[in-house]
């Protein structure tokens, strides 16, 4: 593994300077357009529009690159009920900063529910086996990145991780440095982007907000309070995590639950996505509007879009991937719905 000084330096060579430069002709040693991220973000991360300004702002400063470099590039928290998009958010970020999204280092940090589980991130001590081999749950590569590229590293669901685990992260978050327990390697994560996600909060924070859909809050044009929201989501954050890891998070980012309106586009996104994977056999499919509506029906907001993700797999692709192993020479399906379920035809091109 060479030092990141090394890889600064060979990479120096190759990166191409006019794609890095801004629109002011300045250089940055990052090959990302914040603005290009930020479109691709928004067309494949449906309503969430505080995470999408918040990470408008984060890759704008990173890219700009004046940062003291002695710890990581940012630190954000994404807060939010099941199936909101938190961690597909960092996903499509690794898409398009490093191109695909399993070169970022993502921990599920609900398989280090016990204290000592921290060993899965810090190696074991000396004299415990394991230690001499530095093991680490750490991708040490994905986490330094390269001259060009930042790493990314996601921590999903931390707060089902043990507060001993947690703890063991405070260094990484404030000076980005995380020394192995065997004390003979050290790693560095100033060159990074760290997430974590977390369900916590989210239920109370969703509860206050529906009083105001309906009942007497509603007929009088009342709003939920900003204030309210935060004293809600850092009361549920301070019951979970200690202060000084909570005041190591540069932004605490909040996920809003779905609403039908927001599913429907979302619906339009894996649509997309499935045409496109459908493109590479030279198919096409077509939702009308009565299966549309049938794949969006039963929608929870509690459960976010992964009921849709379900329907999507349960009833379309089956009916879908019968017409296309039996219909020959046929480019175009129409997908509508029939006495209570989803009937795909082929339809003349
Ligand atoms: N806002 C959204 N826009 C587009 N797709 C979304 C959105 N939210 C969720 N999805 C879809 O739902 C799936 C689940 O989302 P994701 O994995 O990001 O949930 P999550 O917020 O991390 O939930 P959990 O807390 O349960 O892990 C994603 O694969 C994505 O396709
Ligand atoms: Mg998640």
């Amino acid at each position: 593994m060479p030092f990141i000084n090394d890889v600064i330096a060979s990479n120096a060579k190759v990166i191409d300077e006019d794609k890095a430069k801004s629109a002011t002709g300045r250089v940055s040693r990052f090959r990302f357009d914040p603005e290009q991220a930020i479109e691709v973000l928004k067309s494949r991360i449906i309503g969430q529009a505080d995470m999408h300004g918040a990470i408008a702002d984060m890759l704008h400063v990173v890219k700009a690159d004046f940062g003291s470099g002695d710890r990581p590039l940012a630190v954000f928290l994404f807060v939010g009920s099941t199936g909101v998009g938190k961690t597909e958010t960092v996903r499509v970020l690794a898409e398009v900063i490093l191109g695909a999204a399993d070169q970022m280092c993502r921990i599920d940090m609900n398989t280090l529910a016990q204290e000592h589980y921290t060993a899965a991130l810090t190696g074991a001590p000396p004299g415990y086996v394991g230690s001499k081999e530095n093991h680490s749950l750490f991708d040490f590569e994905k986490i330094e990145g390269s001259y060009s590229r930042p790493g990314i590293v996601l921590f999903d669901e931390i707060e089902k991780s043990s507060k001993e685990v947690a703890r063991a992260l405070l260094n990484v978050l404030d000076s980005g440095r995380l020394e192995l327990s065997a004390g003979t390697k050290r790693l560095n994560f100033n060159n990074c982007l760290i997430f974590m996600t977390s369900n916590e909060g989210a239920r109370e924070l969703d509860a206050y907000r529906r009083k105001f859909e309906r009942g007497w809050r509603s007929w009088f044009g009342r709003n939920p309070s900003k204030e309210r929201e935060k004293s809600i989501l850092n009361g549920a954050l301070r019951r979970q995590f200690d202060l000084e890891f909570i005041n190591r998070i540069d932004r605490i980012v909040v996920f809003e639950e779905l609403g039908v309106r927001v599913l429907s586009d979302i619906l339009a996104v894996e649509m997309s996505m499935l045409n496109k994977r459908l493109a590479r056999h030279g198919v096409a499919v077509r939702l009308d509007e009565s299966a549309r509506s049938f794949l969006i029906d039963g929608h929870d907001p509690r459960y976010g879009a992964r009921h849709l993700r379900r329907r999507i797999r349960a009833h379309l692709e089956p009916e879908l991937a019968r017409a296309f192993n039996t219909e020959r020479g046929c480019h175009m399906f129409l997908a509508s719905s029939r006495a209570g379920s989803l009937v795909v035809s082929a339809e003349s091109a």
